[in-house]
């Protein structure tokens, strides 16, 4: 690899730079009280890389979610997406800029059409890019049925006759319609069984290697965050306390947040990459 290659690599796709928001909520006596959400959030993630960010419930995370995949506003700081500062666009680049950060939630149930079958949900996305048939779309969709382990037989049915695995395989297939660069998993896998939750982390790292997209994996689980991915970001209200690479946050933990969120971890279903590879 040459020098200006490895650089190349080593830019980041996403930076993100003293991210701060509020919600202003009313309290039940009637005043306005402000809750911050994100208090001055700063990390960054490289290309075809895994950042997991964990943290107890209330910590943050979906919030920063949204803001990353433009479905919140931050109330001040940057969000370099290949070099460009996203909060600071115009709506319409942004909206360029959106189809290349996916999300997919714990239940993506809510998100898909409930009268559509899997091929109507996987065809929509792709009707953006005009300039393809309605058979080149169907074998689009065909393909990325079974790039990610559904067969299929499983496109005449509607999402409510799926599993939950499968359904979560769905969203998969339906971000990976656009082709983005970054995958946002909120908690994606919290719902599933532990056998269900082994095999689509084994799918999101297969996929990681033959497409090259990063993950922010967003887990209130430990191992299974170590697991899938690269270095680890524990969050406490509003703001990152601890960050590094995943053995070592296991190992050597140095915050008593990240202490409590590892003995919270029943069992070590999943053993740290760095370990699993040895
Ligand atoms: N839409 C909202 N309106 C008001 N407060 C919110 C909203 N979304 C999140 N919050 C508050 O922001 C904080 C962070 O929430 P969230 O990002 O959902 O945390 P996590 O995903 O880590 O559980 C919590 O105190 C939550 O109550
Ligand atoms: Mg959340």
């Amino acid at each position: 690899m040459n020098a200006t290659a490895s650089q190349e690599e080593m830019k980041p796709l996403l930076k993100v730079e003293n991210l701060l928001k509020s919600y202003t909520n009313r309290t039940l006596t009637g005043h306005r009280e402000e809750v911050r959400a994100l208090h001055g959030v700063s990390f960054s993630l490289l290309q075809g890389t895994t950042l997991a960010l964990v943290g107890e419930s209330g910590s943050g995370k979906s919030t920063l979610a949204l803001c990353l995949a433009c479905l919140e506003k931050p109330n001040s700081g940057d969000i370099w997406f290949e070099g460009t500062d996203v909060v600071k666009l115009e709506e319409e680049k942004r909206r360029t800029i959106r189809r290349q950060i996916q999300l997919i939630f714990q239940d993506p149930a809510n998100s898909f059409n409930p009268g559509w079958t899997v091929l109507e949900i996987l065809t929509e996305p792709l009707q953006l890019q005009r300039n393809l048939s309605c058979d080149e779309m169907r074998l689009r969709a065909h393909l990325l049925l079974e790039q990610v382990g559904l067969s299929a037989e499983l496109g005449e049915k509607l999402s409510s006759e799926l599993s939950g695995g499968q359904r979560q395989r769905l969203a998969i297939a339906r971000a990976l319609t656009l082709e983005p660069k970054l995958l946002i998993l909120d908690e994606a896998l919290s719902a599933l069984d532990c056998s269900v939750q082994a095999q689509i982390v084994n799918l999101l790292l297969e996929l990681q290697s033959s497409l090259g997209m990063a993950y922010l994996f967003i887990s209130h689980d430990l191992a299974m965050a170590a697991y899938l991915a690269d270095e680890i970001a524990v969050m406490s209200r509003g703001e990152i306390v601890e960050q590094g690479a995943s053995v070592k946050i296991l190992k050597q933990p140095q915050t008593k947040v990240t202490r409590e969120l590892l003995a919270a971890v029943p069992r070590i279903n999943f053993s740290p990459r760095e370990a699993s590879k040895a």
